[in-house]
């Protein structure tokens, strides 16, 4: 991992345009903004690609293959430089805390989109639902095996299959939730609950609580991640 000081233009040294996967030991490249200590980043990994988050926050634990800090609304460096954006842009505008804290966020959706759409590279936009995404498919961790629930939307620019949604037949804890864990229930993973429930309801063994309760869990970023491989192959070889 490297932590690259802001505006360095290091990545765009080695990235080239899309390249086909069959026969290529060069693996894809992905851009994950907005991304903290790499949920979704992980997901991308094991789907097959290389990885460079960005985030205006220096990220000591992020997982990726190289970081840069910076702005993502104004990154230092070519867009069209990889084969994959995601950005998973703050939440809060759009949060039901958001009517409890009574504070103003900005709505930073509408920029990213404009941004991804203006470098014409597939791209995947992730949030909370609620969020003003378009056409979103939303994922939940009963689809991957996941002791929560955690709905998320994805806006995605290519074709990602829904997966059918299992029905919610596991109570969910939100109070006490260490001990209604070890009882067998599924927790609701809001503020800082701790880094102990990662593994089994997140798949991630690396976050402090913190950064576990902004995450994806990877399962879900893997899932698309897949999808935009797929999407990339066939348009290489068309
Ligand atoms: C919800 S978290 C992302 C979590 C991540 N997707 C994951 O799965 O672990 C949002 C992140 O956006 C970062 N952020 C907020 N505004 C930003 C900006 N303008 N440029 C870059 N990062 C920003 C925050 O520091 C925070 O780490």
């Amino acid at each position: 991992m490297t932590i690259a000081a802001p505006l360095t233009p290091w990545a765009c040294e080695t990235a080239g345009p899309v390249r086909p996967m069959t026969g290529s030991a060069v693996p894809l490249r992905a851009l994950d903004l907005f991304c903290k200590a790499g949920g979704a980043t992980k997901g991308l990994q094991r789907a097959g690609f290389h990885v460079t988050g960005v985030d205006i926050e220096r990220q000591p634990r992020y997982c990726g293959d190289a970081f840069v800090q910076a702005d993502a609304l104004n990154p230092p460096f070519d867009l069209t430089s990889f084969d994959f954006i995601w950005a998973s842009p703050p939440c809060q505008a759009h949060s039901p805390l958001k009517a409890v804290t009574k504070k103003e966020y900005p709505d930073l959706i509408p920029q990213t989109r404009a941004m991804l759409q203006a470098s014409g590279r597939p791209y995947t936009i992730e949030n909370v639902v609620g969020a003003r995404l378009r056409d979103p498919v939303r994922l939940c961790g009963g689809m991957f095996g996941l002791r929560t629930y955690r709905h998320r939307d994805f806006e995605n620019s290519f074709l990602v299959w829904r997966p059918e949604h299992p029905r919610h037949t596991a109570l969910t804890s939100t109070k006490k939730r260490k001990r209604d864990f070890e009882a067998g229930m599924h927790i609701s993973i809001t503020g800082d609950v701790g880094s102990w429930c990662g593994p089994a309801c997140m798949g991630i063994d690396w976050m402090t609580g913190d950064e576990l309760s902004q995450a994806i869990p990877p399962a879900y970023s893997e899932y698309i991640g897949r999808a935009a491989i797929d999407y990339i192959r066939h348009r290489v070889a068309a």
